[in-house]
């Protein structure tokens, strides 16, 4: 095999690749993130790069749309949360990148998941790349996990890792932690760049195609961009899923970015406890727990995470400025959600808020991406200008439109209902639509309903609150 010899800069962050150096990389816009990187040259150095060169193609059957297909064969996990994140278990062949932040428990959690498959007697390899096994070994004990027949290996290398796992009968999982550490004879540069980390995803993605082993490759996601960022494996793998939180709080969500073979709007709620990753099957209770019901700038929205009905509550600081311009800071929100519900909350609702910081946050360090939150965003901005305090037994949905009106959201149902299970008595909510409207006396709904159609009604129903309180 020849190998390319001249030199190619590679952007660490996003793989884009240059001939010459650059502070700035065109592609993502990162600066001195680009880095000369010699060998494999090609941003697609894979199989294609190594196959003796042919004149002729060879010819393969095309197959048609029918066909007998299966379901793809999984091996669940056990641990349910994550297997709803993945659609009910890891797709035999198939590979699962597993994101997030240093420390925020991803070995633990897959540490978990190995022993829970080892105990029900499948083949589970576990490879370090960070950790020495005494040092995996001593967490599996101290997660009372010491006895499961998982395979440890502290090892880097791809192909030494590979030939191994080959050995006897392939592994239903195979853990690499982390696809930073690791690297392949096939490219020349250094463990942790771009071409590196795509050389030995692209080792393992056949190793788990020709196998049908699962593979999971835990990544690193660093914001300074000093290891390469795992995005670049993102488009070769059959799953994404992303384990997010704070280290400052206890619970951890596992979101599926990308998947194959499931659905990618279920989350998995774990909750960090000394004994590892603790399943959270009813998460709203934990995300309302201290909740200080007494306090303007509270709401409680009733939100949508895929099938999952989940309460969080949405806190607002709406407070003099003293800068020139005003703060709008945002924890767990679309910052530019914010800024068009402050401007329609001013053009619409009559609020005056040019003079104010105004802060957003989503207790639990939840994540919101529902239009939905909309109302609930403002209820809590409302209640915390006014200084009015919202009824604590009401929850908030609703999308917000410019011109102040609020539009119906989906799952209407299953939101109330949740509420109705926690205790809640009243729902702010959008008027129904008019074709559900005509037919639905008959369709109960599991609590009081205060239909609202523009941001005006949500205004003047907070103003009246303290009318009735003074
Ligand atoms: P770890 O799984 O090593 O994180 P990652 O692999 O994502 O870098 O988790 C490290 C953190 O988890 C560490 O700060 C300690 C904490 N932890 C617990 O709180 N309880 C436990 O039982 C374990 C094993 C770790
Ligand atoms: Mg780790």
């Amino acid at each position: 095999m020849a190998k390319q010899r001249h030199p190619a800069f590679t952007c660490q962050e996003c793989g884009a690749v240059y001939n010459r150096w650059k502070g700035k990389c065109e592609a993502c816009g990162g600066w001195n993130t680009i880095v000369e990187e010699t060998g494999s040259a090609s941003p697609m150095a894979g199989p294609a790069a190594t196959r003796p060169s042919r004149a002729k193609g060879r010819i393969f059957p095309l197959e048609g749309l029918q066909g007998e297909t299966k379901e793809a064969p999984r091996t669940p996990s056990g641990i349910a949360e994550l297997d709803r994140v993945t659609g009910g278990g890891f797709v035999h062949g198939s590979i699962i990148l597993l994101g997030g932040d240093p420390g925020i428990g991803k070995s633990t959690l897959l540490m978990q998941a190995s022993a829970a498959l080892a105990m029900r007697g499948e083949r589970v390899a576990y490879i370090s790349g960070e950790e020495a096994v005494a040092q995996v070994r001593l967490r599996a004990e101290r997660l009372g996990l010491g006895q499961a027949p998982v395979e440890l290996a502290s090892e880097t290398n791809v192909e030494d890792i590979i030939a191994t796992l080959s050995q006897g009968r392939p592994p239903a999982l195979a853990i690499i932690d982390s696809i930073q550490t690791m690297w392949t004879e096939t490219v020349e540069s250094a463990p942790g760049t771009v071409t590196q980390v795509r050389g030995s995803a692209q080792a393992l993605i056949r190793f788990a195609k020709t196998t049908g082993t699962a593979v999971i490759l835990v990544g690193h996601v660093t914001k300074d961009g000093q290891i390469a960022g795992p995005r670049v494996v993102e488009h070769m793998v059959d799953a994404v899923v992303s384990f997010e939180g704070d280290t400052g709080h206890h619970f951890r969500i596992m979101r599926a970015v990308k998947n194959r073979f499931g659905p990618t709007d279920e989350i998995g709620v774990f909750e960090m406890s000394d004994q590892g990753l603790r399943e959270v099957p009813n998460p709203s209770e934990l995300f309302l727990a201290g909740r200080d019901m007494a306090t303007a700038g509270t709401a409680v929205f009733a939100g949508m995470e895929g099938t999952r009905p989940l309460l969080v509550e949405i806190q607002a600081l709406v407070a003099p400025s003293s800068l020139g311009t005003p703060r709008r800071a945002v924890v767990g929100w679309d910052q530019s959600r914010l800024s068009m519900v402050l401007a329609v909350l001013e053009a619409h609702g009559g609020l005056k808020l040019g003079m104010h910081d105004v802060y957003l946050n989503v207790a639990g360090g939840l994540r919101i991406t529902e239009p939905a939150a909309d109302l609930a965003a403002a209820a809590a901005l409302v209640s915390s200008l006014s200084g009015n305090p919202l009824p604590p037994d009401t929850v908030y949905f609703g999308e917000m439109g410019l011109s102040g009106a609020i539009r119906p959201v989906a799952q209407e149902q299953a939101r109330l209902k949740e509420a109705a299970k926690l205790g809640f008595s009243s729902a702010v909510s959008p008027q129904p639509r008019l074709d559900k409207a005509k037919g639905s006396k008959s369709e109960r709904l599991p609590l009081a309903t205060s239909a609202i159609g523009h941001i005006t009604d949500l205004v003047a129903g907070i103003a009246a609150r303290r009318r009735k309180a003074s």
